[in-house]
């Protein structure tokens, strides 16, 4: 059975590169249920409880521009999911977005930024459809 051997390591390799694939995307689509909860802890002032970005602190400071409206699909599903994930990560500045946005890496692990990026798609109406691996 020596000759089969090349057949059977190109049969593992083509699973383990498509199981890689499929663990990307689904990280990628992040957590909804976890998401919600960092929402709540860190976005909810800024962006409101229902993503609005009609939040507290937008209002009492008024912010210019005011907090992104997640809720807005129009916009909000024209973003793709890296530079959504890159915006929330580095801050707004990172994208010549405004700088009342701020950086989240140094408290939000890269799982956890993708778990509240997951939740924000969730509010988008129309409903966001993933593209799958980007
Ligand atoms: C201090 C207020 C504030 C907090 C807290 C805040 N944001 Fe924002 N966010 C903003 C503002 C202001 C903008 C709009 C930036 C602009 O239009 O230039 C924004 C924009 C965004 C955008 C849109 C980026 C784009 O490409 O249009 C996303 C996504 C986002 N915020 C996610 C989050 C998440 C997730 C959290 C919590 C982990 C969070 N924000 C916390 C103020 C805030």
């Amino acid at each position: 059975m020596r000759k089969n051997r090349p057949f059977k390591t190109g049969i593992v390799i083509v699973f383990l590169v498509l199981t890689a694939f499929a663990a990307t995307a689904y990280a990628q689509q992040g957590d909804v249920r976890k998401g919600k909860r960092i929402y709540e802890q860190f976005c909810v002032p800024c962006h409101g409880l229902e993503g609005k970005g009609d939040g507290t602190r937008g209002k009492s400071e008024h912010f210019d521009p005011m907090p992104r409206n997640h809720v807005n699909g129009e916009y909000m599903n024209k973003r793709p999911q890296q530079e959504l994930f890159e915006v929330i990560r580095n801050g707004g500045f990172s994208k010549n977005f405004s700088h009342i946005m701020p950086p989240w890496k140094t408290i939000l692990a890269d799982e956890e930024i993708w778990d509240a990026l997951g939740y924000v798609r969730s509010m988008a109406v129309p409903p966001y459809q993933p593209a799958g691996p980007q």
